[in-house]
């Protein structure tokens, strides 16, 4: 492979709205970013992934610009963001901005011209179709958020537009050669204020399969989902290349791609050498616990599936590039409430999931609040205490699939985006330390026992684990082996046990006792030393390691 700077780094994920409010109204900052570089610097990372600070009416908390050229007021100003560029130039920290292009605000001027003229150049930029009362639909394709992906355009009762998320967001028309070069162009744009790259938002969906068509309901509401349709779009790689070319290429920036639904023979287009992205995330795990219906019963098997996923999709890619991995986003649940028994739960379970990702073959991710281990909201009692778009459609979801209304709030309480939204936990003050005032989304009560400030300085906290994490990735001795070493699983029909080698000048044996019990792994040559564990006294024996419940292991085995 092809070595190129990413490789080596390591990202870390802001949702500004929650990160840290500088002027005292409730809501995360530029200014708050600015504050916390230093802290961002220690921690280790070296790119910066900003959640949408665009102008927007906030309707999907940013991911529907209304202006593609300027900084939300609640956010801050565009000197601000310069600001922010040049003093994380001065930590080596590059800013990685949000691109949402598969659909912009119904804000927009964009919009805005076309409602006032369909039939217009602007008209174009969008899907809109005539319609009258009472006809049929030109398809069935749900929206992501619940209901019909069509509504009346603004000022119109015989014209419909479409949109695959939420009603105020359009979807831009990418067949529409005009709309294709405006996009480019603002991309260009930032990138030419020294921004590192971006964070492609929903990229699959710019490629429509067209003339529209229903295909099979797969629910009671006779709406098909939307991959039904991307299963069939095919050619979405000429748009993928020439916005390459346009613009990441010539400037040698650093693109992530969000992307599902790809197929196998199309992974060296994406990700390969010279590809459309850099890199894109592996979603693998987070389908683990996707049931056909709604359930609140816990995953059987829990360490067993999560192996199975994240293994295959290494090896899926193996050869042709890396991945981005993550364990949670401002999108997923916390990854420790998610792939921990609630049960098992404590320091220990939380540094061994972060070690397994981290060492898989990849460029590791660090969402915010993730790096101290903040967990899920507690029970949701009612849904006016969430804030997120998507609710309605999960709940409602889960009472069309026959549960009680009990339990299908206790599925937001599993699954809203909601749980990682909530303010980021700096200290046991009032609002966390997040805020001096009420923050827009209620602070998770488990504050008072997960904060930054009470782990900064305790060398067994989660905090310091995940720094002597990027520590020993970054060890000039081990770099090549950690980014370019090949993935070999070890051990792999062991029961709740993973564990792998990467091998390249080095070898380095990974292990992870994914549960409770205690377990012991065979070694196939001696351990030359230990690089890291969560437990001190970890004990070999006669060639093989003694295991306790979660133990977590990185040792350098001799070559
Ligand atoms: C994916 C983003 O991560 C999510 O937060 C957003 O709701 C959708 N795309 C639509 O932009």
């Amino acid at each position: 492979m092809e070595k190129k700077w990413w490789h080596r780094k390591i990202v870390y994920q802001i949702y500004p709205k929650s990160f840290k409010d500088s002027n005292s109204d409730g809501i995360g900052d530029i200014r708050g970013i600015i504050e916390k570089l230093d802290y961002l610097q220690d921690l280790g990372i070296d790119l910066l992934w900003l959640s949408p600070i665009y102008r927007s009416p906030l309707a999907d908390q940013g991911y529907d610009i209304s202006d593609y050229y300027n900084i939300d007021p609640r956010f801050g100003s565009l000197e601000d963001l310069q600001e922010l560029i040049e003093e994380g130039k001065k930590r080596n920290i590059g800013i990685v901005m949000d691109l949402v292009v598969n659909h912009c605000s119904d804000e927009h001027e964009w919009f805005k011209k076309a409602c006032e003229d369909p039939e217009g150049p602007y008209g174009k930029f969008f899907y809109i179709e005539d319609h009258k009362k009472g006809e049929k639909l030109p398809c069935n394709w749900r929206s992501y958020f619940g209901g019909s992906c069509w509504d009346y355009l603004p000022g119109h009762d015989d014209k419909i537009y479409l949109h695959v998320f939420h009603k105020k967001q359009p979807d831009l028309n990418w067949e529409n050669p005009l709309l294709r070069k405006e996009i480019y162009k603002m991309i260009n744009w930032w990138l030419d204020k020294g921004i590192a790259g971006f964070r492609i938002d929903a990229i699959i969906n710019i490629k429509k399969k067209l003339p529209f068509q229903d295909y099979p309901a797969d629910r009671c509401d006779g709406l098909s989902s939307i991959e039904n349709m991307l299963k069939e779009a095919t050619g979405i790689g000429e748009f993928l290349n020439e916005m390459a070319d346009e613009c990441f290429r010539k400037h040698d920036s650093f693109t992530v791609g969000e992307v599902f639904n790809e197929k196998d023979s199309e992974l060296p287009l994406f990700i390969g050498e010279n590809g459309y992205f850099s890199t894109m995330f592996d979603f693998s795990t987070t389908f683990i616990d996707e049931t056909p219906v709604s359930t609140v019963e816990p995953l059987k098997d829990l360490a067993e599936k999560y192996k199975k996923a994240a293994f295959a999709s290494h090896k899926r890619v193996e050869g042709i590039g890396l991945l981005s991995n993550i364990i949670e986003n401002h999108d997923e649940p916390r990854g420790v409430s998610r792939y921990i028994k609630p049960e098992d739960l404590c320091d220990n379970s939380k540094k061994m999931l972060a070690g397994i990702y981290f060492m898989m073959p990849g460029i590791p991710f660090i969402y915010q609040g993730q790096e101290i281990g903040m967990e899920n909201l507690p029970e949701v009692k009612s849904m006016e205490e969430l804030d997120d778009c998507a609710n309605p459609h999960l709940y409602q979801r889960a009472i069309e699939d026959g549960l009680s209304e009990k339990d299908a709030l206790k599925i937001l309480s599993l699954k809203s985006r909601d749980n990682a939204r909530t303010p980021f936990q700096w200290s046991e003050d009032k609002y966390t330390g997040f805020s001096d005032t009420e923050p827009w989304l209620k602070v998770n009560p488990k504050y008072k026992d997960i904060n930054l400030e009470k782990q900064k300085d305790d060398a067994g906290s989660v905090f310091n684990f995940y720094k002597e994490l990027i520590k020993l990735r970054k060890n000039p001795d081990y770099l090549d082996t950690m980014v370019y070493g090949e993935f070999s699983p070890y051990h792999e029909e062991q029961k709740n046990l993973l564990s792998f080698k990467r091998k390249a000048d080095k070898t380095i044996l990974v292990v992870a006792n994914y549960q409770n019990e205690p377990q012991s792994l065979v070694l196939d040559r001696p351990v030359k030393s230990i690089l890291m564990s969560n437990r001190k006294d970890i004990c070999f024996d006669n060639g093989a390691i003694s295991l306790q419940g979660y133990d977590f292991i990185i040792a350098e085995l001799e070559n």
